[in-house]
């Protein structure tokens, strides 16, 4: 079948790419979506089983480091678009094993970055309707200090604004802010960035870079903050909070992210950069209140019964103070608008950890890993 477009996502049996490959699937019948992630133990493909058996949408194991496959499967797939998710994304890990978010942030967009060019350069119409997309973090711009702890009513807020409007300080990451990264994890996410653009101001090559803020949703891996807290509180097992839980993070419900992508590799301008957020400030603290007590609520339990779980423990190295993310550059030139009030994302996301406990299980025994052998091997 002749499709419109054919499109690379990198890292789409992760959290955010698997939103984004469904979206797409879903949206696109006539785009042939292409799902090329390693399923390092980020990747879980039972994040993808409602769309796996459609015609539009491919999954290849590959390594975004391994230029030659890559190089063969831009050619072979005729791929005019690369939507980049792959990455090494969580901060503790960065800290521990910076090598590996050397190799997979940096050098693994690099062969991207390299594969797309030969392949598009090689064309009759070269870079004319092509696109490399790549998905950065807020953390590439350092941290923001908490300059009004108790909080101030927000200049600024969208529908995601959660009901407290609070914002922690009066300056937000810009497009124009600074890069100043700090911990390995943004650091390599930093350079990252640099290449991209590197490569749009050095060979022409039409690219986009967005920097999002903190993203909550259904199948993110619980090493993070939610989903880990979630499944410790329905076992009533300790939550460990770093330091005094003073930090702020700025959250966004998952699909309103995987939206602004599809919106942004439809309509973006070339070359530009677009932050994404919804101004959603909140304390790590207080926002674990809020999932005890929803956890407590939809479980039938005491209300606060679980409050005792929490655990101030070893503060993280070089724990980033607070993000806030000013998206109102998006809103103005494409019109994006987050969907989902924070109150209603996090009952949302609540209820689907605790509805899906066999999705849980299955990534916390490690039997998710088999996923691919069971389904794929042998097609
Ligand atoms: P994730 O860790 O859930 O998923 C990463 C995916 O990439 C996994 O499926 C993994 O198997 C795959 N992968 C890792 N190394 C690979 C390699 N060498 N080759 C091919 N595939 C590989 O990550 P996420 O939270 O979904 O984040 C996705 C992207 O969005 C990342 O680039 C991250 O930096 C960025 N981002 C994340 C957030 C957030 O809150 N999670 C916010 C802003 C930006
Ligand atoms: O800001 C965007 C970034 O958000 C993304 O680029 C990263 O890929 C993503 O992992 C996320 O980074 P954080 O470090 O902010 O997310 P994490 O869920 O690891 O932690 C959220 C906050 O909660 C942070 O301040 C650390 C704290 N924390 C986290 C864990 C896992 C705890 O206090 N205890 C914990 O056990």
């Amino acid at each position: 079948m002749e499709f419109k477009r054919n499109i690379i996502v990198t890292g789409g049996a992760g959290f955010i790419g698997s939103h984004v490959v469904r979206l797409f699937v879903n949206k696109y019948p006539d785009y042939h979506i292409i799902n090329l992630d390693k399923l390092t133990y980020a990747g879980n493909l039972a994040n993808l089983k409602d769309i796996e058996d459609r015609p539009n949408y491919t999954f290849v194991k590959a390594d975004i480091c391994d230029f030659d496959r890559i190089m063969q499967l831009m050619q072979e797939h005729h791929v005019d678009g690369i939507i980049h998710l792959a990455a090494e994304s969580h901060v503790d890990r960065s800290i521990k094993d910076p090598f590996t978010f050397a190799r997979t942030n940096v050098m693994g967009t690099l062969s991207l970055l390299q594969a797309a060019k030969l392949y598009w350069e090689s064309l009759p119409e070269g870079y004319e309707g092509k696109r490399f997309y790549h998905i950065s973090t807020d953390e590439v711009y350092g941290a923001l200090e908490l300059t009004n702890p108790e909080g101030i009513e927000s200049p600024f807020t969208t529908k995601a604004s959660s009901e407290h409007h609070h914002a922690y300080g009066t300056d937000f990451f810009t497009e124009e802010t600074k890069y100043n990264p700090h911990s390995p994890y943004s650091a390599s996410k930093a350079s990252s960035d640099h290449f991209v653009r590197a490569f749009h101001d050095t060979y022409g090559m039409p690219t986009i870079v967005t920097n999002c803020s903190n993203n909550y949703g259904p199948y993110q891996f619980p090493e993070k903050l939610i989903p880990l807290f979630i499944n410790n509180i329905r076992h009533r097992k300790p939550l460990p909070v770093y330091g005094k839980g003073e930090n702020v993070r700025d959250w966004l419900y998952v699909e309103d992210h995987a939206r602004a992508i599809d919106l942004i590799f439809h309509e973006g301008k070339v070359a530009d950069t677009y932050n994404i957020g919804g101004f959603n400030e909140w304390k790590n603290i207080d926002i674990i209140k809020v999932v005890i007590k929803t956890v407590d609520r939809l479980l039938g339990r005491k209300e606060d019964e679980d409050m005792d779980l929490i655990t101030y423990v070893t503060d993280r190295k070089g724990h980033d103070m607070r993000y806030a993310i000013d998206s109102r550059k998006l809103q103005r030139e494409l019109g994006w608008e987050p969907s989902l009030q924070f109150e209603e994302g996090i009952e949302k996301t609540v209820r689907w950890y605790l509805d899906h406990q066999e999705w849980m299980d299955n990534v916390t025994s490690g039997d998710y890993q088999n996923y691919y052998d069971s389904m794929y091997k042998d097609r």
